[in-house]
């Protein structure tokens, strides 16, 4: 098999997700050249990395044609849905993601929740509004909590959990324009309102490839900027795996109730998927509920499922570009996976960009320890430095959670930065559960 796989491959985005897809690829018993566009300062000591924007698909193609690229992996959901998929197979040049079509199922909730609906997959009820007096009449009629969500793509920040009437049309006003007033900035022409679920929260990455899929191990994400869950959603600020909620029945049941029937539905709409279908699931009392899709692979949940894959990832994503998934058998490693974000102070809203970052020496960390880089630059004179809110992930791996927690917190102590901010509880609930 090896000989069949490619020799080289471009890796699109510049996260910590990014950054262990490379570190995967690169262990690949097929020893491919890995590449990356555009990557951050820890990336490009793994891997060269060319500037070219994640937006700019017609750069990003000419990118894999000069380099000769046989094998395209796309992190994000923007080039996604802006057809990066779609114009890498005009070009002849395979790729791991869906085509635009399949984009739609995260950059449109309200399409998303007509699939679901239609297709009877578990899925809080809602309603659709482009009109802001009939979405307020609709809160009005609803029994509190109600979920608003923005339609579009808005980077985890287009969902409002109003605990009350007041908070549920604050919202709808804040998304949707009154009749007679002028539109505010970022405001959308739909919305969607929908029921709120109680539960936990767990997220399912599935590699799909049309109506074959394999679901990769278990995890479990940390919205919440602080510790206990509390202060405003972020794009997450940790992860686990496995992730024990999810036991071996309660993962049977999600596969008969919510992934085979979405993978059949996503088909049967005809759209033919290839890539991560992200599920975001509720796991309330009547039963697992999905709160969404994602079209790609979840950050950070990425930087703990795949250390944990005993199988080579670029096998398993040619075989799903290829269609060849049918049967497909993944190995897991035994160990737990644990994972802590290192952001910038007052991230998810302002903080400094440029403050000077310096990192422990691989010598000094435990063993089965990885910083991942997301938003991270060089300075001129080639220090590190923090350009982004989440700048870094330090991901452990240990044969119990506790330990691969005080090896993943280890290192984050170690980190030597004025500004650095990371939740100390990641794991704590699955910790606390024994
Ligand atoms: P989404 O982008 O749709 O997954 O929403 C972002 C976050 O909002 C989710 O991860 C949940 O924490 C929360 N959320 C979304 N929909 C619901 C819902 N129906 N009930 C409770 N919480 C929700
Ligand atoms: N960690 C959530 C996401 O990737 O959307």
């Amino acid at each position: 098999m090896a000989n069949q796989l490619p020799s080289s491959v471009l890796v699109v985005g510049s996260g910590g997700r990014e950054h262990a897809i490379i570190r995967a690829l690169l262990a690949s018993p097929a020893g491919p050249r890995v590449i990356c566009a555009p990557g951050n300062a820890g990336i490009a000591a793994d891997a060269a990395c060319f500037p070219v924007a994640v937006e700019n698909i017609v750069g990003l193609v000419a990118l894999a044609q000069h380099e000769g690229v046989e094998f395209v992996v796309v992190g994000p959901e923007v080039p996604l849905s802006l057809g990066l998929v779609d114009a890498l197979m005009k070009a002849g040049i395979a790729a791991y993601g869906p085509m635009a079509d399949g984009a739609r199922l995260e950059a449109s909730k309200i399409y998303t929740k007509e699939i679901l609906l239609k297709h009877r997959i578990p899925t809080a009820p809602a309603g659709f509004f482009a009109d802001a007096e009939k979405a307020i009449a609709y809160v009005r009629a609803r029994p509190v909590p109600l979920v608003v969500k923005a339609d579009g793509l808005a980077a985890g920040k287009g969902v409002v959990v109003a605990q009350n009437h007041a908070e549920a049309e604050a919202a709808v006003r804040s998304l949707l324009t009154l009749p007679g007033q002028a539109k505010i900035e970022n405001q959308k022409s739909k919305i969607l309102i929908e029921d709120c679920l109680f539960g936990e929260e767990t997220s399912l990455l599935v590699v799909v490839s049309g109506r074959d899929y394999v679901i990769l191990p278990t995890s479990q994400d940390h919205k919440r900027i602080g510790d206990g869950d509390t202060g405003p959603n972020t794009g997450g600020m940790g992860a686990y795996s496995p992730a024990e909620i999810v036991t071996p029945e309660l993962l049977a049941r999600i596969d008969r109730e919510i992934v085979k029937p979405s993978v059949d539905a996503i088909a049967a709409e005809g759209i033919n998927f290839c890539g991560t279908l992200f599920i975001g699931i509720m796991l309330t009392p009547a039963g697992p509920s999905v709160l969404e899709y994602n079209t790609r692979f979840g950050d950070p949940e990425t930087q703990v499922v795949l250390p944990r894959l005993a199988t080579d990832l670029l096998t398993l994503l040619w075989a799903a570009a290829r269609g060849q998934l049918h049967g497909f058998q993944l190995a897991v490693k035994p160990d737990y996976a644990l994972c802590v974000v290192v952001a910038a102070k007052g991230y998810p809203d302002r903080y400094a960009k440029g403050d000077l970052i310096t990192l422990p020496p691989t010598s000094s960390l435990s063993p089965q320890t990885f910083i991942y880089h997301a938003g991270t630059a060089r300075a001129p004179a080639g220090q590190l430095t923090a350009n982004g809110g989440r700048v870094l992930g330090v991901t452990a791996l240990a044969p119990t959670l506790r330990e691969a927690a005080a090896r993943a917190y280890a290192a984050c102590d170690q980190i030597q930065w004025a500004n650095k901010y990371y939740r100390r509880d990641i794991g704590a609930k699955q910790l606390n559960r024994k």
